[in-house]
């Protein structure tokens, strides 16, 4: 089986990169990660890449003066290791629009909300700010646009009384593990893909 060769971009702990890795670890599995990349040295899902020997790439942001030229360095880490596809996992940089559209239809994003509602940073408080009684996370194709790519994939969860931003945070991350890995498959099997803008589901 030719398993779609992906590239998993992040700046943290990389737990949502853990749930990939294990999907990915099923030889039946669709996709297969080659390739983790991190803006940050001391990023922990490096480890987590290192120790489930998977090639590791450490570009740091603050080497380059621009934001292109830092895409640029991406582009090419992706482009050597012949990578097909590319997942942000807690990816904390903004993407320039030139990468996103070279990228187009081959770059998904998950985000710890129930787009389009709650962009941006410090969403799970968003969602507390606002009082809704779901909240839960999404799958998206990267568009040049923070946040706003065509949706693949939801969860939700219940907003329960008494929570707090964390405690909404880790309800939310369980169905992140689930969702991605999901979601990542439908790609991989060619269930869903972007056409002229929307993504099409087959
Ligand atoms: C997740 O909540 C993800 O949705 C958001 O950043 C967080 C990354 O967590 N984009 P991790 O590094 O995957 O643990």
């Amino acid at each position: 089986m030719k398993r779609l060769r992906t590239a998993v971009l992040i700046s943290g702990r990389g737990s949502n990169l853990q749930a990939l890795i294990r999907a990915c670890s099923d030889p039946q599995f669709p996709a297969e990660i080659a390739l983790v990349i991190s803006n940050m040295a001391g990023a922990g899902g490096l480890d987590l890449a290192r120790t489930a020997n998977i090639a590791t790439r450490t570009i740091s942001h603050k080497d380059f003066a621009s934001r292109e030229t830092f895409d640029a360095a991406i582009d090419a880490a992706l482009t050597e290791a012949h990578i097909e596809f590319v997942c942000l996992a807690g990816f904390m940089r903004i993407l320039s629009d030139w990468f996103a559209r070279r990228w187009e239809g081959r770059i998904v994003n998950i985000h710890p909300s129930l787009l389009p509602a709650f962009k941006g940073l410090n969403v799970h408080q968003q969602a507390l700010d606002a009082g809704v009684r779901v909240a839960g996370c999404t799958v998206h194709y990267v568009v040049p646009e923070l946040d706003s790519g065509p949706i693949i994939a939801q969860a939700t969860v219940p907003v329960l009384s008494g929570d707090t931003a964390d405690t909404l945070a880790a309800r939310i991350l369980t169905e992140e593990h689930k969702l991605y890995p999901l979601a990542l498959k439908m790609i991989a099997e060619g269930k869903v893909e972007l056409r002229n803008g929307a993504a099409v589901f087959g």
